[in-house]
Parts: structure tokens; C-alpha cells; sequence
């Protein structure tokens, strides 16, 4: 098991709140931001996870992971080491997180191999069921990837079943190196160093998604005001 056992603002979709109403199909996506979470996200994130089925628990944690594990894992987020993102919707609920967990090098032999850098990265990623195919999982990753480079990361390692047809699409349209055994998968990106651009387009995605998060957190603020007053009823 990896170290990472036990890491939009998109609109307003007819079956899914908080999803752009702009439907599935590929090149009409929602656009979605991808915020970094703080520990102060804990308590959505538990939300997240613990609304994920037996099968969601397996794909994401390799094993079909208990509510009380699944508490355990969240407590046990280290936001200093590692870096959790997160995707919302209008009513700050998590549609996506994905946790990339950092180690030393000699902490994964499987991915030493492949760097000379000091330190590596597993990532790890969910999404909420309602929120599947609209491109949350693959923006994750490729937040993940961006950010692994500007630490000085080359290697971004993700461990998951070979069953997991979903994944090992976003593995393979990401051009991620597979390595198939016995019904589990180990795959590889390797990244380029950063560069002025790579580092300014996370500060840019990261600032658009704060400000995204504001609105939606302001907005319901005032709504729930709103329906504090006499004769208002809030629209839920
Ligand atoms: C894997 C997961 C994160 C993907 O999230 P998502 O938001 O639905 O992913 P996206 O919408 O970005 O991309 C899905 C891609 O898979 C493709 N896809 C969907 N079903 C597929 C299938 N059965 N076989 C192959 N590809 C499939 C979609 O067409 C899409 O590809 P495209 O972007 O080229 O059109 C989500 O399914 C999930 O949370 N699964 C449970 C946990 C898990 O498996 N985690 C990964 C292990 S760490």
C-alpha cells in the first residue's frame, strides 16, 4: 500500500447543483477551478469522502475503507507536508479532491528509480458521483502536475487498480508511463522543470479559484441573512 492510503468553482447543472449547466459532452465542459484546501476544510472533506461508495472507496484507497478509517485518514491530513485540492460547488460542497501526498525519495522504492530529485509525489483523487464526467478528476490532476513541478517535483506517481478504466484513461491521455501487476497499476508523469509561465499559471488558477470561493461564500452569507429576515423564505 503507497503512502497515500489511508487529495469548480463550476456552476449550475439540472441534476447537480453547483455544475455549469452546460452539460457533458466534451468540449462544452464546465470550467471549473481547483482551489488548494486548507486544514480548515476538514470537515468538508470528511463529507466528501464518507459520501463515497464501498466501490469508490476501493478505486481511491485500494481497499473499501471503514467510515471510522475514512475519519482517521482525515484527521491525519498533513496540510504542512502535502498539498490537498479541492473543487466546489455554489453551495461549498467538495465535488473533487485530490491529495498529493509528498515523501523522501527512499519512502517509495518503486518510484526512486525514476528520479533523482529528493522528493516524490503520490497522487491520490475523488470525485463526488453526481459531478463524474465533467472534467473535475482530469483538472485535478492536472493542477497536481503543475504544482509537483513548481516544487522541484519530476515525477508524479499514482498508484491504482488496472480495473479502474476511468483512471487509466486520465493516466493515459496524460501520457503517464503504466506499469501493470498482479490487477494493480503503478503509473508515471514525468514533468518538466518550471518555468516563469508554470508558476504564474498556478498563482493565476489559484487566485481565480479564491476568488470564486469568496463569491460563493459571500453569496450564501447573504442568503442565509436573507432568510433570517420576517416574511423571506430561502430557496434551498
Ligand atoms: C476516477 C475519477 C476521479 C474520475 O473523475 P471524473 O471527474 O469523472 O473524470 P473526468 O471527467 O475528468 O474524466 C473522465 C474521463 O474518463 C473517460 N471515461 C469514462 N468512463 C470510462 C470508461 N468506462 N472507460 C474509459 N474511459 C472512461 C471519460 O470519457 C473522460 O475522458 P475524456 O476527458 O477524454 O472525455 C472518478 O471516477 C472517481 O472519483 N472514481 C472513484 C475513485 C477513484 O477511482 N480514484 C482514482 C484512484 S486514485
Amino acid at each position: 500500500m503507497s503512502f497515500n492510503d489511508p487529495a469548480a468553482a463550476v456552476g449550475n447543472a439540472p441534476n447537480n447543483p453547483g455544475v455549469a449547466s452546460v452539460g457533458k459532452s466534451k468540449g462544452v465542459r464546465p470550467t471549473i477551478f481547483v482551489k488548494e484546501l486548507s486544514r480548515r476544510a476538514r470537515r468538508r472533506l470528511l463529507r466528501h469522502f464518507l459520501a463515497l461508495s464501498s466501490g469508490d472507496r476501493l478505486l481511491r484507497f485500494g481497499s473499501v475503507l471503514s467510515d471510522d478509517l475514512i475519519t482517521r485518514y482525515v484527521e491525519n491530513i498533513d496540510f504542512s507536508r502535502d498539498t490537498v485540492f479541492g473543487v466546489y460547488d455554489r453551495k461549498l460542497r467538495l465535488l473533487g479532491v485530490g491529495h498529493l501526498a509528498f515523501a523522501p525519495r527512499q519512502a517509495l522504492p518503486s518510484v526512486s528509480s525514476f528520479t533523482t530529485k529528493e522528493r516524490v509525489a503520490e497522487f491520490g483523487v475523488s470525485v463526488a458521483a453526481s459531478a463524474r464526467g465533467m472534467g473535475v478528476g482530469s483538472r485535478l490532476f492536472e493542477r497536481a502536475a503543475i504544482c509537483c513541478r513548481n516544487v522541484d517535483i519530476d515525477t508524479l506517481y499514482m498508484h491504482c487498480l488496472s480495473s479502474n478504466k476511468v483512471m487509466m484513461h486520465i493516466a493515459k491521455k496524460a501520457g503517464m508511463a503504466i506499469h501493470r501487476d498482479y490487477g494493480e497499476a503503478d503509473a508515471y508523469l514525468k514533468l518538466p522543470p518550471a518555468n516563469p509561465a508554470s508558476v504564474l499559471q498556478e498563482a493565476v488558477e489559484e487566485q481565480v479559484a479564491i476568488i470564486d470561493y469568496t463569491v460563493k461564500a459571500n453569496l450564501r452569507a447573504v442568503l442565509k441573512w436573507l432568510s433570517g429576515l420576517p416574511g423571506i423564505r430561502r430557496d434551498r
